[in-house]
């Protein structure tokens, strides 16, 4: 099936032989002479409801018009009949430049309705976007008057419902400039209609593939829909492809929630990152996130587009993201003790004062102003990442305690800090929103207090201690364990008017230190790693297969060919982030210690294809997906122009990542790496590992809902027919044994954080 054929939702327009002379059963009407006057010259096209046809006005010295007829079938319908009079309505109702003006209308001799409008002696703007976009001056033209003619709509209560190229009309004027008609409003809705309310149910109405959300919901549409059209035009105006290319209507609406992922700019470097931002606003999930204006969202384009631009304030928001590559944040996490307990409108309540003290420090604000700092919603807080200046967390902690101490808000907060490494994502929302190690480890910081208590990182102490001014305050609680028996090296900060100086309930009275890494037995209940896609490598630490699972007796062998590979570790020792002795061998049944690196090597004994991926939980302990193989270059996102390759020869060895180096960072969790092995390449997995590769938010990271179901429903496959896993000591290799054509095998990895 063609990727744009959705039967039983598009309108499908024919254009219809030129001469129809050369056709004399075309038409009935082509020849014919309406209400004395419009004599009916040949079809212009016909859809869903109604056939259009040049004609000459008899009366108006046989200027050229058109008539829109409905079809024969249609005249059963109450439907359509209605429709196409509200159309008659909408066009009667504006009056403007840029939207097609009605003359007339009338009643066939078999009583179908027509009606006559002007006629556009110029190109549909489906014929003028170019596989590689149109010209950027011609389309801000375009753009302009578009948003202006639906405003005008609009402010006549008139949604149009079905824009999309082939409904915008370009007509060349005699000075050379281009006059835009946005013609169809066949399926328009109309506010306070002459006809009056109708008793029939709206109907999913509009073209598929340029439907806001919230008419693939057939939830009400607002001026923000028509908008969200205008921006999908407008997107493949200026790339020549549309946001989002589904196979279906259903996966359409996912592709839209969870949010565009090739931006315009990704496709069409040239454009600015004004005009980029702009159009993804306007392609927000959320009505509410999109301009609610047409005609605001078609001048803001436009203008970018001419470069008039430089930072209009309603795209500072995107504009202010930070590349979408990894780097360290310094993170404040906050939350309100005992949020769960309080009431719903207690929590609201709460919330919203937590809001007003944190935006209202003189931090937050130096911080926005110089757009070096993200807000995070959590649900029971919020967290802060800031980016440039590590003492800008502690500082605005310091005012929030200090704000706090002095309001009687009915409530207490803790506060956790942390530099680590994120990443940026995608948010439906905000467009705008941070990931990774960096916020986790924050959190679990925070875990370590209770009210009151701000409680820093001993990575944020040793950076903060440099400095004589906060030494003072840094009061060092030695090592807490905190959830998935990660243990984290805390200190308290707290100063005469700011902090709880008591001992948090979760530190040990006396404590003495407990071994940073756990005996082997122990490891099965420890915390896995999060697993981090960077540029220098991926960062964990690793402990393969900690639970084979041998085959289940009763379960039917799996039928196929007998498939074997092999994996083994190359391990470089750390100490005080130096290698220590060259780099090991390993099958992987090692502890790992601190900071130590290792690369992954696999080889298969067949041909065949392999798909590596690292299963780990991410932001709002939501399992994230990364895949490990086949990259185009580690931490890369993969180029337009090319396709990965999964493809291994019998024996032949891969080693990942390719240049660098994986090893530990401060991630804690569950973390699982997953063999896909298969005797010949898979169509779908190569879609889904091409599609994450290609993501510029997070590369590597499959982020398409539906395609992480469909990797969830084959790792099912691990649990039904596991393969055999044997680890041998002598030669420090792990082989992997099983039978079919594809083999699933699920690697376990472990790390203790600090
Ligand atoms: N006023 C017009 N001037 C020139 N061509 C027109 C005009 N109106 C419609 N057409 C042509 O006829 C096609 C179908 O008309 P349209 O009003 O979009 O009806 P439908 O509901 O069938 O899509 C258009 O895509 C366009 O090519
Ligand atoms: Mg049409």
């Amino acid at each position: 099936m063609d990727k744009d054929d959705f039967s039983t939702f598009e309108k499908t327009t024919e254009e219809a032989p030129v001469d129809s002379t050369t056709r004399f059963d075309a038409d009935p009407l082509i020849g014919s002479m309406l209400d004395g006057r419009y004599l009916v010259k040949r079809k212009l096209g016909h859809g869903g409801f109604g056939a259009v046809y040049l004609a000459s006005d008899e009366k108006m010295m046989s200027r050229l018009v058109v008539v829109k007829a409905l079809l024969d079938d249609r005249i059963s319908s109450e439907w359509s009949v209605r429709k196409f009079k509200q159309e008659m309505e909408a066009l009667a109702r504006v009056d403007h430049p840029s939207i097609i003006g009605i003359f007339d209308s009338g009643q066939l001799d078999n009583g179908k309705p027509f009606l006559v409008m002007q006629y556009v002696d110029g190109a549909s703007l489906r014929a003028l976007i170019k596989p590689e976009g149109m010209d950027l001056t011609r389309a801000a033209n375009i753009i302009r008057q578009i948003g202006r003619a639906l405003s005008a709509a609009h402010d006549r209560g008139i949604l149009h419902r079905d824009l999309k190229p082939e409904n915008i009309m370009v007509q060349t004027l005699s000075d050379g400039e281009e006059q835009v008609k946005v013609i169809d409003f066949g399926v328009a809705k109309i506010k306070d209609s002459v006809l009056g309310s109708s008793t029939i149910g709206e109907q999913t109405v509009g073209t598929a593939l340029y439907m806001s959300p919230e008419q693939l919901k057939a939830e009400p549409m607002t001026t923000a829909s028509d908008v969200y059209c205008f921006a999908v035009m407008g997107y493949e105006m200026l790339t020549g492809r549309r946001p989002n290319n589904p196979d279906s209507a259903f996966q359409l609406l996912e592709m839209q929630r969870a949010g565009v992922r090739i931006k315009p700019r990704d496709l069409r470097p040239n454009l600015s990152p004004a005009a980029d931002a702009i159009l993804m606003k306007a392609l927000s999930f959320d009505p509410n996130e999109r301009y609610e204006k047409a005609r605001e969202f078609g001048d803001a384009l436009s203008t970018a587009l001419l470069g008039e631009v430089d930072d209009p304030s309603e795209v500072t928001r995107v504009q202010a993201q930070k590349s979408p590559t990894l780097e360290t944040a310094h993170v404040l996490f906050t939350d309100i003790v005992g949020y769960t307990t309080l009431l719903i409108d207690q929590q609201t309540d709460c919330l919203r004062k937590l809001q007003e003290i944190v935006t209202a420090t003189e931090e937050f604000h130096r911080s926005r102003k110089e757009r070096d700092l993200i807000r995070i919603p959590t649900g029971d807080g919020m967290a802060l990442a800031f980016f440039d200046d590590p003492e800008a967390p502690v500082r605005c902690a310091m005012q929030i305690s200090q704000a706090m101490r002095q309001s009687s808000c009915g409530f207490d907060l803790r506060m956790g800090i942390h530099s680590g490494l994120v990443y940026h994502i995608a948010d439906i929302n905000t467009n705008l929103n941070v990931a990774g190690g960096g916020i986790n480890l924050a959190q679990r910081v925070m875990d370590c207090g209770d009210g009151g208590h701000i409680i820093v990182s001993k990575r944020v102490a040793d950076d903060l201690g440099q400095l004589a001014r906060w030494s003072e305050y840094l009061h060092d609680l030695g090592e807490v364990e905190v959830k998935h028996g990660l243990r984290v090296h805390v200190f308290n900060f707290y100063g005469d008017d700011f902090g709880n100086a008591a001992r948090p309930s979760r530190v040990p009275a006396s404590g003495s230190p407990l071994p940073i890494y756990k005996s082997k037995a122990a490891i099965a209940a420890v915390a896995f790693v999060l697993l981090l896609l960077v540029g220098a490598g991926v960062l964990m630490l690793l402990r393969p297969n900690a639970t084979p699972q041998p085959p289940s007796r009763e379960s039917t062998p799996p039928i196929g060919p007998e498939q074997s590979l092999t994996y083994w570790l190359t391990i470089q020792k750390m100490r005080n982030q130096k290698p220590e002795g060259e780099p090991i061998e390993s099958a992987g049944d090692n502890i790992f210690g601190n900071g130590w690196r290792f690369r992954f090597n696999l080889r298969p004994a067949q041909s065949g294809a392999l798909y590596l991926l690292n299963v780990g939980p991410g932001a709002a302990g939501v399992d994230e997906y990364n895949i490990l193989f086949p990259i185009p270059q580690d931490g890369q996102p993969l180029p337009l122009d090319k396709v990965l390759d999964a493809r291994l020869a019998a024996g032949q060895a891969v080693q990942l990542p390719r240049t660098e180096w994986y090893r530990f960072v401060d991630k804690t969790g569950v973390e699982k790496i997953w063999i896909i092995w298969s005797t010949v390449p898979v169509a779908t997995l190569n879609t889904i590992f091409e599609t994450a590769a290609r993501n510029k938010d997070a590369p590597g990271v499959i982020t398409n809902p539906e395609h992480i179901a469909q990797i969830q429903t084959l790792l099912k496959k691990y649990d039904e027919a596991p393969p055999e896993s044997h680890t041998d000591k002598a030669t420090k290799l792990t082989q992997v044994k099983g039978r079919g054509e594809v083999l699933v095998n699920l690697i376990q990895l472990s790390h203790e954080a600090y």
